[in-house]
């Protein structure tokens, strides 16, 4: 697995396989292994490019504040590191669907188009900014099984729970590896995020939206507003599955992305 130096900090990328690019985007506070079953399936078709964002998985620790548009800004690099010139497929699960608003905005030109999963357009509302500096602190303070007690509740639908505990352990993991300093740090940038729903009818490329079916944390309908509002938008709602849809029923997910490929190029 690449490893690449961008200003001084250390990115691990997964890269595998040839073909058109598809680049996934891992959410808040996971690394890149949750793209396990999608990295598996579609390097046999597609070049797949998964990073670990600055602060999480084998990337570096950062501190302070990580606003969306830096971890935006760091995709391009690490695209550019990898010499990936043609437009990719951007595939981005919740936190990264907010950095995926931003990488369409500074870096559309490499944007051939567009899956997004478990995702909103919505800035953050003052209760939940509140929820998140309470994290933060709650983080710093004791440390990230904090993250684990106040994520895992919201992430994994009922059935996923009782069917395949080793999604909870795989996603504790992720968590407890993750450093307190850098998920405090993407806390205070998701509370910063600006609302992006204003762009959403300029989107010119095919989109995806695929939600989990029992998604409490950005729910069906919420992203299905977010869909009607794209011009060229197909929207897939996975069953069996929560926020983690692409972990949770990996099948389904594989299914309608290939489909949206297949269509796309
Ligand atoms: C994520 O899965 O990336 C987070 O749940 C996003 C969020 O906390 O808004």
């Amino acid at each position: 697995m690449p490893t690449i130096q961008i200003n001084g900090m250390t990115f691990n990328a997964y890269d595998a396989g040839q073909g058109a690019p598809i680049l996934f985007v891992h959410g808040f506070p996971l690394d890149h292994t949750m793209w396990q079953q999608q990295l598996e399936h579609f390097s046999k078709t597609h070049r797949v490019i998964a990073p670990d964002l600055r602060g999480f998985g084998q990337s570096d620790v950062t501190a302070g504040t990580v606003e969306m548009h830096k971890f935006a800004d760091d995709l391009a690099a690490v695209l550019t590191a990898l010499d990936v010139d043609e437009p990719v497929c951007y595939c981005g699960l919740s936190m990264g669907g907010y950095i995926g608003w931003e990488f369409l905005r500074r870096h559309g030109e490499r944007v051939g188009s567009l899956i997004l999963c478990d995702t909103k357009a919505a800035a953050d509302t003052p209760q939940a900014i509140e929820g998140r500096m309470k994290l933060a602190q709650a983080v710093i303070e004791g440390g990230s099984e904090a993250a684990v007690e106040a994520m895992m509740p919201k992430l994994l639908a009922e059935s996923t729970l009782q069917r395949q505990p080793h999604l909870v352990e795989h996603i504790r993991r992720m968590i407890v590896n993750t450093d307190p300093e850098s998920i405090a740090a993407a806390l205070r940038g998701m509370a910063n995020r600006r609302d992006s729903t204003d762009m959403l009818d300029k989107i010119a490329v095919p989109t995806l939206l695929i939600v989990g079916q029992h998604d409490a944390l950005t729910p069906p309908d919420e992203m299905r507003k977010v869909a009607e509002r794209i011009r060229d938008a197909r929207f897939v709602e996975v069953p069996e599955a929560g926020h983690m849809s692409p972990m949770e029923n990996g099948a389904a997910v594989n299914n309608a992305i290939d489909g949206f490929l297949t269509k796309n190029g």
